[in-house]
């Protein structure tokens, strides 16, 4: 924390933990903690990560003894989620949660659970699960080593820059979007198989099985899946040349059984990472996408490699947060907010409150005006990675922000630095009994990707072409804009905002949480971490509430619909923000895990959609 000044004690603090009733334990530490700071010589002491100013000390103890005693007899408890033991698997799908937290069981570690997860979502969650997309992986193991490792997907070799666009240089509808066209080189098996060689432990064969046999036997519709099969058809049959396993009339309780996909998995456990990617379903791969008028070939495949990067860790008061760097725009965008908004008091301003809001909004809106102009593949461009996550830099960037009025985008530009110094995605976040941490989100980008699926390798192919800038400052699905930095090139991977991140306090594994939503993962990402840690919310009760986005360019506030207080809108329209609220989705679907203070985990899994967490 850089301004320790703004989080001394207020009552309020006192008040709003009891009232939120930690659990006893919690309480009698933080009783025990002030008798004992009453002794310390220091102006201010660190409670529970709060700043207290001595003179109020003895207040506290007195106050804190009360309301613990009242708390604990009859205040409201914590909406916990499922608590476990010993390990966690949260994610989009109850299978692929189970199945992941079976492979913990069995004595298989995180990085085991992941590739189980990951393919278990390929079979459970078509809409995003995949093997046809890419995703981004951050760990923690017990040791306290980080890691993050990227299976993002690759422009082909045949692309150029103006691919999307007509001989105006107008951007072509929905060639980035839908069809062969708009498929990158999948990265998703290369991505689990090097995770597995490098820190995995059971064998390929004991992890794929049970994955196998659930495409096999087949997965039930839920409601919300039968709505958007639905909603889908259309695109579907407009994208294939034949009908597909989606375009039946599926209905809430029927068996889908995935047999197609189930012999690929087959083989592809059998002959390893390669026969994805020269073997005899890399072949049958590109004679599909050719056959419908793509680009890729045996040797895009063959050539395509997952890369170990270094994650980005930055610190926001007593948390060390590790997330996801280069070529995604998470981690550097979640930092640069961030130290926005650490010097501002929060928690004092409330949840959600008009000042809360303001400041948080006006810490995105620079950090996406940034992510537009810096960010891109780093094996292409120089990115001023250090100067971007400075607190100086961001510091700086918040000079002209006011409470009296908004700073309006397009009075706003990215922030100069001298150059330069030395709503498809899902989210799984994962614990194992050893103590390791896995944080991955995996994307087809759009609903079903390119809505191009093959009948015979049972998959869908992704469409994250689409998250490159086909042409400077005209905005992709998810409204953002690029320039050069992410411009299309051959081999280059395209920006992401996936934001896989781990959370550590005091040294220790505190958190671990990602979501899917294109340009809001981030600050989605951004508002589960501000419940926990400025608002005392659990896991469960920080993924539920109501989230808003800000990303520079539309300027617009986007608020989750009939989740907002009407007289804190009406303020922010006073003060003059533009909110968006009609037509507005769910912000985020999150899945994450927060340790307790007893080592226990508890899961969040977003009630958005299906997501569940399963312990043991
Ligand atoms: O990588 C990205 O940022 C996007 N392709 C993610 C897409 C996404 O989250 C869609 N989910 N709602």
């Amino acid at each position: 924390m850089t301004n320790n000044n703004h989080k001394y004690l207020s009552v309020r603090v006192i008040l709003k933990n009891t009232k939120l009733c930690r659990e006893l334990f919690r309480k009698l530490k933080f009783l025990f903690s002030i008798k004992n700071s009453l002794h310390s010589s220091a102006k201010f002491t660190r409670i529970d990560g709060v700043l207290y100013h001595n003179s109020t000390r003895q207040f506290c103890l007195v106050l804190a003894t009360i309301t613990i005693f009242f708390s604990c007899s009859s205040g409201p408890q914590v909406n916990r989620g499922v608590i476990a033991e010993k390990g966690m698997v949260v994610s989009a799908r109850a299978e692929a949660s189970r199945i992941g937290t079976e492979i913990l069981k069995k004595g298989g570690n995180a990085f085991d659970a992941m590739m189980a997860t990951e393919l278990a979502l390929a079979v459970a969650y078509p809409y995003a699960g995949n093997i046809g997309g890419g995703g981004f992986m951050v760990y923690r193991k017990s040791n306290g080593d980080i890691g993050a490792l990227d299976y993002r997907e690759k422009a082909p070799l045949a692309a150029t820059r103006d691919m999307y666009l007509d001989n105006d240089g107008n951007i072509i509808p929905k060639k980035s979007t839908v069809g062969a066209h708009a498929v990158g080189i999948p990265g998703t098996i290369a991505g689990i198989f090097e995770a597995h060689k490098k820190l995995g432990s059971l064998s390929i064969q004991e992890i794929f099985e049970p994955v196998i046999e659930l495409a096999k036997k087949g997965v039930v519709v839920t409601q919300k899946q039968e709505r958007r099969i639905k909603a889908f058809q259309k695109s579907f049959l407009a994208a294939n040349k034949d009908s597909i396993l989606l375009t039946k009339n599926w209905k809430e309780n029927d068996t889908i059984k995935y047999s197609a996909l189930a012999h690929t998995l087959e083989r592809i456990s059998k002959n390893g990472r390669d026969e994805f990617y020269k073997g005899e379903t890399a072949k049958k791969i590109v004679e599909f996408i050719q056959e419908n008028g793509g680009i890729i070939t045996l040797e895009d495949l063959g050539k395509y490699k997952a890369k170990w990067r270094g994650p980005i860790a930055f610190q926001y008061d007593d948390l060390k947060i590790i997330s996801m760097p280069p070529p995604s725009s998470g981690g550097i965008c979640l930092a640069q907010i961030m130290n926005g908004i650490e010097p501002y008091n929060l928690h004092e301003f409330g949840h959600n409150s008009v000042k809360a809001i303001q400041v948080i909004v006006e810490a995105e809106r620079r950090a996406y005006a940034d992510r537009s102009f810096y960010l891109g593949d780093p094996d292409f461009v120089n990115i001023p990675v250090d100067t971007l996550i400075s607190k100086n830099y961001k510091k700086r960037r918040m000079d002209n922000f006011s409470f009296e009025k908004p700073t309006l985008s397009k009075d706003l530009q990215h922030g100069n630095i001298e150059m330069f110094e030395s709503n498809e995605t899902t989210h799984y976040s994962i614990v194992d009994q050893f103590g390791n941490a896995v944080s991955v989100t995996t994307t087809l980008n759009s609903g079903y990707g390119s809505k191009l699926y093959s009948n015979e390798l049972g998959f869908f192919f992704n469409n994250e072409m689409d998250d490159f800038s086909s042409k400077p400052g005209v905005p992709n699905v998810y409204g953002l804009v690029g320039t050069k930095a992410n411009e299309i090139a051959p081999e280059k991977r395209m920006l992401s905002s996936m934001t896989p991140t781990i959370v550590e306090k005091d040294g220790k594994l505190y958190m671990v949480v990602g979501t899917p939503g294109g340009s809001t993962i981030i600050t989605s990402v951004l508002q589960t971490i501000l419940n926990v840690h400025e608002f005392q919310m659990g896991m469960q009760e920080a993924v539920n509430q109501p989230r808003f986005h800000h990303q520079w360019l539309p300027d617009v506030v986007r608020i989750e619909p009939n989740r907002f207080d009407e007289e804190t809108k009406k303020q922010l329209e006073k003060i003059g923000y533009k909110l968006y609220e009609r037509n507005s989705s769910v912000i985020g679907k999150v899945d994450a895990i927060l340790v307790l203070e007893d080592g226990r985990y508890e899961g969040g899994a977003d009630p958005r959609g299906n997501d569940t967490a399963v312990g043991f």
